[in-house]
């Protein structure tokens, strides 16, 4: 398959190496032989590593081995040319990374070639992988760009099926299996949720992530409070999420949605007991392993919470993009004050919302809902076309 050079701009680059060419680079066809470019990706990524100080090539315990590598050939390249060598990160796993690195002539918006190796981090002793440290994971974070935008060989089709796919999949899901997702998985999650945009780069977001006992635990205290019909009506919402006069057609949009979840269930109109339940399932991330919470600084304005849904709707699709689902949850916002009390959060956070993250349980019917949408040309109106 012939791959476009135009696929690696030097925009889509996030770090950069200049390097010389040597007169011994150059092969009987006079250009750059092709495994010199083999030689440049190591000494891009590692002169990156140790300039940072993540690795000392004689002293750290964790190396980096490749056991992947590849490179696609656009444009020669001759001593004594200097070239610049862009980095950034198509994959952070537990233990290993995907390094891209493209060639560019300097000037040049296109690479000359674009190559890639994948790096599993093993102990320089055992051989036997070992999680990336958290110096390294903090210094390859901000290079890591998604996956799909320029991974060689994905056609756009490729890309579009499974974007949308992944879009169209993402539902609010109630119940969960009882299922551990790993940190690492919350991390990278979060990490792809991160590369969403926000007015002059603001990133407004910041986050409690439960599992286990702290988990538990912080649902045993908010439970206490909801269960309490006193103490509960003391706790407000701080900010309006919802209108405070429903109007047509959100109201119908709501009872519509209300009384098919209740259906689903069994939960007959007045049946106050069985509706407090089921809203209480919410204070227990509806079983979730994971449970998080979302913060925003009180000096940010509303443009930030415009920035917030973006980035809050990117940790959803990345979770269902690694088989995980979820469901957004500002019910936690009443209880703001518990939950700032009960997480240490300062008085300067304010609570946005909380999310499940976890497994989805196939066989609960509440996770059968399938939720309307109009039409697009309900909403959309289009000029000029
Ligand atoms: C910011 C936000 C807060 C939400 N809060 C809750 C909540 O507290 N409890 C709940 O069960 N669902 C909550 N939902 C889920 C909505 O009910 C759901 O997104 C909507 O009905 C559309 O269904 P879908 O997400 O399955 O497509 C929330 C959704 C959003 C975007």
């Amino acid at each position: 398959m012939t791959i476009s050079r135009t696929k690696f701009p030097r925009t889509d680059y996030l770090a950069w190496r200049t390097m010389p060419t040597r007169w011994s680079d150059n092969d009987v066809y006079g250009h750059v032989n092709n495994v010199v470019y083999y030689e440049w990706f190591d000494t891009a990524v590692n002169s990156l590593l140790v300039d940072a100080g993540v690795l000392d090539l004689a002293q750290s315990q964790a190396i980096g081995l490749v056991v992947e590598t590849g490179c696609a050939y656009f444009a020669s390249v001759a001593y004594p040319e200097t070239v610049e060598a862009g980095i950034r990160v198509s994959r952070l796993g537990n233990s290993s990374v995907r390094y891209e690195v493209g060639i560019f002539k300097p000037g040049e918006s296109y690479a000359a070639a674009a190559g890639h190796f994948v790096h599993v981090y093993v102990d320089r002793d055992s051989r036997r992988p070992v999680p990336l440290s958290a110096p390294l994971r903090a210094l390859l974070e901000p290079l890591v760009v998604p996956p799909t935008t320029s991974e060689p060989g994905v056609t756009l089709e490729q890309d579009r099926a499974v974007v949308d796919r992944i879009m169209v999949g993402r539902r609010s899901v109630r119940a969960f299996l009882p299922k551990a997702v790993s940190q690492a998985t919350v991390h990278e999650i979060l990490g792809a949720a991160s590369r969403a945009p926000s007015g002059v780069n603001t990133q407004p977001w910041q986050v409690r992530v439960l599992a286990g006992e702290p988990l538990q635990k912080f649902c045993d205290r908010l439970c206490d409070v909801v269960d309490d019909p006193e103490q509960s009506a003391q706790h407000q919402y701080e900010y309006a999420y919802y209108p405070h006069e429903w109007a047509s057609p959100y109201l119908d949009r709501r009872r519509q949605i209300g009384w098919a979840l209740y259906g689903l269930l069994g939960i007959q109109r007045g049946d106050q007991e069985r509706m407090h339940a089921q809203n209480r399932r919410n204070f227990r991330f509806f079983d979730a392993p994971v449970g998080l919470i979302f913060t925003i600084d009180r000096v940010l304005q509303q443009g930030s919470w415009l920035d917030y849904g973006m980035f809050l709707q990117n940790a959803m699709l990345a979770a269902r993009a690694r088989g995980l689902d979820t469901c957004p949850q500002a019910a936690f916002a009443q209880f703001h004050r518990v939950i700032t009390e009960a997480l240490d959060i300062p008085e300067r956070q304010m609570l946005v919302c909380g999310m499940a993250l976890g497994y989805a349980d196939p066989a609960a019917i509440e996770n059968s809902l399938q939720t309307p949408r109009e039409a697009v040309d309900q909403f959309a109106f289009f000029q000029g076309f």
